[in-house]
C-alpha cells in the first residue's frame, strides 16, 4: 500500500485530499453520501463572530466550465457553530479546518480564540477575501501592509496553526505569500475565487444580485496551478502550500500536486460529482501504484525538478 499520510505543522492527515470551504457545507450534510471520515481534512464553511444572512439572491450563476457565487458568507456565528454543528463533527474521525472571516482584525482573533478548546479543529484557515470595516470596505487580502498585521495578530494570540487563503485579485502572489510567511503563517492556501460577472442577455441585466461574484470550478484550474507553481518557486517547502481551484479529477488535482501543493482541496466539483474527492483519492492511489511509489511526498513539487533552471 503507497503510504498516502502527509504531516504539516505538526498534524498528520491521513491523506493529502481536503474539501474546499463552502463547498461541503460543515461535512455532516454529505454524510448520507459516504464516509467523509475517509477525506484528509474537512474545511468547513467561513464562520464569523455573529451569525450572517448571506446576500440576497439570485446568489449563483452557471459560467463555462463553472459557476460564479455571492453567498454573501452566509454562516450560524462561532457560537452557533460549537452548538449545533460540532457536537456532530466530533463523532467523525477526520481532521476539521475552520474557516475564519471577520469585519475588523478582533473578529478574526476572537473567532479563532472560541475554538481554541475545539479538540476536533486542527487549524484556522483565514479568508482574507473580505472587507475591512476600518479602512473603508477595502478586503484585507488586498493591502500587504493590512494582511500581515492581521496574521501577525492572529498569531500571537491563539496556539493552533494558522493558513492564510490567498484572493487571486490582489496582485503579484508571491509578495503576498512573503507578506504571511513574514507574519508566521504555518501555510499558504492557493486560490480563492476570481472576481467575475455574467450578463442576462435576454433581461439584459446582471444575473447576480451583487453583479459580481467569485469564479470557481475548472475554469480557474490554470490560475490555480500557475500560482503554486509561483509560490512554490519561490518559498519550496519552507511553507506548506495548499491547493485549491478547479479541481475536479484526478489529472488536475495532481497538476497542484507537481506544481508544490502538499495537499489539495476539492471545490465546485462537490456540486456536480459529491464523490469526486473519493475518485480523486483513489486515482492518486493508482498513480502511484503504476509508478511503484511509496511516499505522496515524492511528487509534491517534482515538476520543478523535471525543468531547466534558468
Ligand atoms: C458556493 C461557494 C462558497 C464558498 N465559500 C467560501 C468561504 O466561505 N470561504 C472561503 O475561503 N472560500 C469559499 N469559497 C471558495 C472555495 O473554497 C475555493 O477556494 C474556490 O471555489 C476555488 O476552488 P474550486 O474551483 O475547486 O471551487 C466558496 C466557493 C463556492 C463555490
Amino acid at each position: 500500500m503507497s503510504d498516502l499520510s502527509v504531516e504539516l505543522f505538526g498534524v498528520r492527515f491521513k491523506n493529502p485530499v481536503w474539501v474546499a470551504s463552502g463547498t461541503f457545507g460543515y461535512g455532516m450534510e454529505a454524510l448520507e453520501l459516504y464516509d467523509i471520515s475517509r477525506l484528509g481534512a474537512v474545511v468547513t464553511k467561513g464562520i464569523s463572530l455573529k451569525p450572517r444572512e448571506g446576500n440576497a439572491p439570485e446568489r449563483i450563476a452557471e459560467t463555462p466550465c463553472g459557476m460564479l457565487n455571492s453567498i454573501g458568507l452566509q454562516n450560524p456565528g462561532v457560537e452557533g457553530f460549537l452548538k449545533k454543528i460540532y457536537p456532530e463533527i466530533r463523532k467523525v474521525d477526520t481532521h476539521f479546518i475552520v474557516n475564519v472571516f471577520g469585519e475588523t482584525e478582533e473578529e478574526y482573533v476572537e473567532v479563532c480564540l472560541a475554538l481554541e478548546e475545539a479538540d476536533k479543529v486542527v487549524a484556522y484557515e483565514l479568508n482574507v477575501s473580505c472587507p475591512n470595516v476600518k479602512k473603508g470596505g477595502m478586503l484585507f487580502g488586498h493591502d500587504p501592509v493590512v494582511l500581515g498585521r492581521l496574521v501577525e495578530r492572529i498569531k500571537g494570540k491563539v496556539k493552533k496553526p494558522v493558513l492564510v487563503k490567498l484572493s487571486p485579485n490582489a496582485g503579484d502572489v508571491v509578495s503576498f505569500a512573503r507578506v504571511c510567511v513574514d507574519a508566521g503563517a504555518d501555510g499558504i492556501v492557493l486560490i480563492n475565487t476570481l472576481l467575475g460577472m455574467k450578463i442576462d442577455v435576454k433581461s439584459q441585466k446582471p444575473e447576480l444580485s451583487t453583479m459580481m461574484g467569485g469564479l470557481s470550478g475548472p475554469a480557474i484550474l490554470p490560475v490555480a496551478v500557475r500560482m503554486v507553481w509561483e509560490v512554490f518557486s519561490h518559498f519550496g517547502f519552507s511553507i506548506p502550500i495548499v491547493g485549491v481551484g478547479g479541481i475536479y479529477d484526478t489529472d488536475s488535482a495532481l497538476q497542484h500536486v507537481l506544481a508544490g501543493a502538499v495537499c489539495v482541496q476539492v471545490g465546485t466539483a462537490n456540486f456536480f460529482d459529491p464523490y469526486a474527492p473519493l475518485k480523486i483519492l483513489e486515482g492518486i492511489e493508482e498513480y502511484m501504484k503504476e509508478r511503484a511509489m511509496d511516499s505522496f511526498s515524492e511528487l509534491v513539487g517534482r515538476a520543478h525538478r523535471l525543468v531547466p533552471r534558468p
